[in-house]
């Protein structure tokens, strides 16, 4: 199996590591050059431009921006391509869904989607079958680990949409977009506290037969504050489920 993996920063570096160790053949793009060419050289890949035609790659790798999604991840679905998106924040534009569930109509490509910074989305997609759930996503961050805001800023720093949320926090929200493709949209809280050392997401679903609570809190990756550990090992763990045969949970 050959994978191409886009985005050579935090969750791209850690993929490359977990594809080397499950004998995948690696293609590697990064807008910077030599990122790119020291991680290819450390999992024994290839250097490619994102933009290369897919060709005989089984499955392309986005962890990177929501640019990448809507151009080469696109790109690949439209050429029968498999995916896997970790910026699950750009499927909140509605045209860029539609075309992507288009060209997976079309081509019977099939895109993959890890929790990421949640746990919980089995339950979600089980209760957004029946009428009635409601789900909130309440998100306490460091203010350090939250782009957008002071340094120093402390308290309630957004409440509103999914869409709103994952215009304003592109690289902290994803997971309100997760929750929104799992089939149930959520009112979204941002909290900002610098006492955390950890980012915290809370998934409150309320439905009228169940009710499931979800807390995950997770300390930021080392190479990127945004970015929780546990979305790098959930994003390992997705392409290990990819590889294997055995598949566990809804
Ligand atoms: N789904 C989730 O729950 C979840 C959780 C955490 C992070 N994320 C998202 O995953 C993505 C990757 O996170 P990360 O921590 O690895 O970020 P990162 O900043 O460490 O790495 C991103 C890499 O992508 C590269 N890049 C950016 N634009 C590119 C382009 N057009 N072509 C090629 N390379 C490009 C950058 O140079 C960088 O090396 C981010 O968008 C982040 O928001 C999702």
């Amino acid at each position: 199996m050959r994978i191409r993996l886009i985005g050579a920063g935090n969750i791209g570096s850690s993929l490359a590591r977990e594809a080397e160790d499950l004998g995948l053949a690696i293609e590697v793009a990064d807008r910077v050059d030599k990122r790119a060419a020291a991680l290819a050289e450390e999992v024994d890949g290839r250097v490619v431009a994102a933009e290369d035609p897919i060709d005989d790659v089984d499955l392309a790798v986005e962890a990177a921006n929501q640019d990448v999604v809507a151009g080469p991840m696109l790109a690949a679905l439209e050429a029968g391509t498999d995916a896997l998106v970790m910026t699950t924040g750009a499927f909140a534009d509605p045209n860029l869904l539609d075309a992507a569930r288009e060209a997976m109509e079309t081509t019977g490509a099939r895109c993959h989607v890890p929790s990421g910074g949640i746990c919980g989305l089995d339950g979600v997609k089980a209760l957004a079958l029946e009428p009635g759930a409601d789900v909130t996503l309440t998100t306490r961050k460091p203010p350090s680990s939250l782009g957008p805001v002071p340094d120093d800023a402390e308290g309630e720093v957004f409440q509103g949409t999914a869409k709103q949320a994952v215009q304003e926090f592109p690289k902290n929200v994803n997971v309100a977009a997760s929750l929104v493709l799992a089939g149930l949209v959520p009112e979204v809280r941002i909290v900002a506290d610098p006492s955390l050392d950890r980012n915290t997401h809370e998934v409150h679903v309320s439905s009228p037969n169940v009710e499931i609570r979800t807390e995950v809190a997770s300390k930021p990756s080392p190479d990127n504050a945004a970015t929780s550990h546990i979305a790098v090992l959930s994003a390992q763990a997705r392409l290990r489920r990819i590889v294997e045969p055995l598949e566990v949970g809804t």
